[in-house]
């Protein structure tokens, strides 16, 4: 398998280009099913996860017709008929967004077989919600071996369904599956991440009917088909707040371009407390830290606009060599500390009590051989080593390959020194 090395020590200077969000492009990808019309996506990521749900895509009667022109990737889709609703344990166990079809199948073919996710080992990750509020909509859902097996044969009714916790996959799959429903929709408590508001603003743009986009409540009043269109993938605000806290962490001075700064507010406020530079401007940030220590600041993972879950491991990262002690508290997923562990191998002082880390700060770290867990702790894994002194040794890293295109070329345009090595 590949790894990735890296000799810290470097400052981070210049601009870094922020992608597409991986976690827009993919239910993006599942809501071209809702229509036989193409659906063209500009901005797209060049990631694993994009190639591994184009395969499903591809299985269940999808054409995809990628263009690539240098770093741009626009990508489109067009289903004519829905060939076959069983999404197959072999994909969507390597991918969690891929369980995300079962709302476009249902909704256009009335059934769908849809294997239990996989994705990224940080907890339990159920689907119960998902199966209750398809279950209000008048499907018939059972489990049978592994598979969500689900039945609307008259097709799907409206519903007031009410989430006792926030979701960005349920989210996503009901508002789906409410655009072709019979009447009206009303998802309360719904996710407002900005993913979900891409996705929501593209299933207008293909003839849906929705209100209170990027609110808590979605009203969807169902439409008998839905049309192609194109749509621009919003920035990826994890890739933009792991950079700025790369740039944070090295003492560096990066902007990021096509960056929206109000798509990730709360990592930079938190940035901002711990004592690094952060100016925003229109579509673009800069992050700077010139010379002075970075000071302890707490965290708590919140639904947006919350500090983000996806971040808690890079900022995790980030306080490892601050002065003083920061709490760092996760409460959307409650096994998200396996970058703790690896984190120690760099000399970080870290306690775990709960959901809660406490981080001491350490001067500095050492570079060190270390396992890559999931997609964003990888990222954590990357930062410190960017910091380290001599080289560090992530191994594992198709997690990194699934969510961050061209990491080592963006990086080293800014000074890194890290470099990839081919499994033999
Ligand atoms: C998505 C993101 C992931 C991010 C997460 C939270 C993608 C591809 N993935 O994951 O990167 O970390 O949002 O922002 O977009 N839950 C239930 N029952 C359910 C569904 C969820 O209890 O049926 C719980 C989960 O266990 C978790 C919480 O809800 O504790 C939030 O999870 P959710 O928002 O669903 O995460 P994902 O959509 O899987």
């Amino acid at each position: 398998m590949d790894s990735i090395h890296i000799r810290g020590g470097n400052r981070l200077t210049g601009d870094i280009p922020i992608s597409g969000a991986k976690n827009a492009a993919l239910p993006l990808m599942t809501a071209a099913l809702l229509t036989d019309e193409t659906v063209k996506f500009h901005n797209m990521p060049q990631l694993t996860d994009v190639q591994t749900l184009g395969k499903l895509l591809n299985v269940l009667g999808a054409e995809l017709e990628p263009e690539i022109a240098g770093h741009s990737y626009t990508l489109s889709i067009t289903t004519p008929d829905i060939v076959s609703t069983t999404a197959p344990y072999e994909i969507v166990s390597r991918i969690r967004a891929s369980f995300w079809v079962l709302g476009p199948l249902l909704a256009r073919c009335g059934k769908a077989r849809v294997s239990l996710p996989g994705g990224c080992a940080i907890g339990a990750r159920p689907v119960d919600l998902y199966i209750k509020g398809l279950q209000k909509m008048g499907a018939q859902i059972d489990l049978v071996d592994g598979y969500v097996v689900a039945a609307a044969p008259d097709g799907l009714k409206g519903a007031l369904i009410r989430s006792p916790v926030v979701s960005v996959g349920a989210t996503h799959t009901l508002l789906m599956a409410a655009t072709l429903a019979e009447g009206e929709t009303i998802l309360e408590n719904a996710a407002r991440e900005p993913e979900v508001t891409d996705v929501a603003n593209c299933l207008v743009s293909m003839g849906a009917k929705i209100d209170g986009i990027g609110t808590s409540t979605l009203r969807i009043q169902g439409v008998d088909r839905l049309h192609g269109t194109t749509h621009h993938v919003v920035a990826d605000r994890i890739e933009a707040g792991t950079y700025a806290i790369a740039a944070a962490m090295t003492g560096g001075d990066v902007t990021l371009k096509n960056a929206d700064a109000s798509t990730f507010e709360a990592a930079l406020v938190a940035m901002r407390a711990a004592g690094v530079e952060v100016e925003s401007r229109q579509g673009e940030v800069r992050v700077a830290r010139n010379g002075t220590r970075l000071q302890a600041t707490d965290v708590v993972t919140q639904v947006f606009p919350g500090f983000p879950t996806d971040l808690q491991a890079q900022f995790m990262a980030l306080m490892t060599t601050a002065e003083g002690e920061s709490e760092i508290t996760e409460t959307i997923f409650e096994n998200r500390f396996m970058h703790v562990q690896e984190l120690a191998r760099f000399g970080a002082d870290i306690s775990l009590h709960g959901d809660k880390a406490l981080v001491h700060g350490v001067e500095k770290l050492k570079g060190a051989p270390v396992m890559a867990s999931d997609l964003r702790a990888s990222a954590a894994l990357i930062i410190a080593g960017l910091a380290a002194e001599g080289e560090t040794v992530i191994n594992r890293v198709y997690h990194l390959d699934r969510g961050f295109e061209r990491i080592e070329e963006k990086l080293g345009a800014c000074g890194a020194e890290i470099w990839r090595e081919k499994a033999s």
